[in-house]
């Protein structure tokens, strides 16, 4: 049966970085791929159109489609609206709307870019960590939350970190399953030291490794210990467990060991069989917008991870990887990684490896 894929290019760069995953998407096609590529508006730009970032439509689409591929959201444009109309609502509307409770975000090194990172080489080099990022619960989404005025005329802001024993396990799961893939070990971070939450996230990660997953080695390790061991030994870890506080920042000092955030992508899945939402690390780049000369390696690495997890062609997934490599081993860069090429160039580098 045809499967479909649902594009939400968005804002800033992600028109331009989606428009290449989707000339690799349409070489896949010709080469016999059961595909159909759709697209959607969304983020600032379904404000521009439609006054709100997500708009039913788009969600009741990505529902029915097998994997949506965003491009990114946000720009200055839109930063003085409230909380709840802005561009980065939607995506978090879009997360929760699709029930996509667990965020893969791998931080590989390529080989060609370890020179890149500003850590010195043999600390990066073959680096291939696992981020599992709780990413519909936590403090994203919890309430209370608001800001109210006292009768003092001081303002208090509140939001509310809160996991159930459910939310916390499910993710857990997927963490658990994938590490069995892989070397089998997973550090889980909170900070149990000074939240009660944090210690419950602890005991529940543990109590389900003793009764499920014996056969996988847990550690834990405090978030801002974390934050140090990845930049003092980053390749201690494999598997990386957080909540999605954490998982957001800890992720992106991650990223930028392997030298560029503009080479990385991210999976987001909840339940088996349900559609998964794909998407670069990176944000809109207002800076570079427009200009033709982001990265395209991060969306076309995600269409990756889509097929290997919601459109069963996990072979494909390897040969667009190996695509991507391949471009960066011929010496291709977009002026991010030092380089000179266009977007467009860059896309062409990839596509002559498929
Ligand atoms: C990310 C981003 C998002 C998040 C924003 C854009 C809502 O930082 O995907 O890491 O905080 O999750
Ligand atoms: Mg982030």
């Amino acid at each position: 049966m045809t499967k479909t894929l649902l594009l939400l290019p968005g804002d800033g760069i992600g028109p331009e970085v989606t428009a290449v995953a989707r000339r690799v998407a349409g070489r896949l096609i010709n080469q016999g791929l059961d595909l159909a590529v759709e697209e959607a508006p969304f983020g600032g730009a379904s404000i521009d159109a439609h006054g709100v970032p997500l708009t039913e439509d788009t969600l009741a689409r990505a529902l029915a489609s097998d994997a949506v591929l965003m491009g990114a959201v946000g720009g200055p444009q839109w930063a003085r609206q409230s909380y709840d109309t802005r561009p980065e609502a939607g995506l978090l509307g879009l997360r929760a709307g699709m029930n996509v409770y667990a965020n893969l975000r791998p931080a590989r090194c390529f080989a060609a870019l370890a020179e890149a990172s500003t850590l010195k080489r043999v600390f990066v080099e073959g680096l291939d960590i696992l981020f599992v990022r709780e990413l519909t619960g936590g403090v994203y989404f919890g309430s209370p939350r608001g800001v109210e005025t006292l009768p003092d005329g001081q303002r208090r802001g509140v939001n509310t970190h809160v996991y159930t024993t459910s939310e916390i396990q499910r993710v857990a799961r997927i963490a658990f399953d994938l590490a069995r893939t892989r070397k089998g070990e997973v550090v889980s971070a909170e900070k149990g030291n000074v939240m009660e939450a944090g210690l419950m996230w602890r005991e529940e990660v543990q109590a389900l490794r003793d009764a499920e997953y014996p056969d996988i080695k847990l550690s834990h390790m405090l978030a801002d210990n974390m934050a140090m061991q990845l930049v003092k030994y980053p390749k201690q870890f494999d598997v990386i467990l957080t909540d999605n506080l954490f998982g957001d920042i800890l992720s992106d000092e991650a990223a930028m060991l392997t030298g560029s955030l503009g080479m990385l992508p991210s999976a987001a899945i909840g339940d088996a069989g349900k559609p998964g939402l794909y998407e670069p690390i990176h944000g809109s780049a207002p800076d570079i917008a427009g200009r033709g000369v982001a990265n395209p390696c991060a969306s076309v690495l995600s269409l990756a991870m889509a097929l290997r997890y919601s459109l069963g062609a996990p072979a494909l997934a390897d040969k667009v990887e190996a695509a991507v490599e391949a471009a960066l081993n011929s010496g291709a860069r977009t002026p991010d990684l030092g380089g000179t090429l266009t977007t467009a160039a860059m896309g062409d580098a990839i596509l002559a490896g498929l």
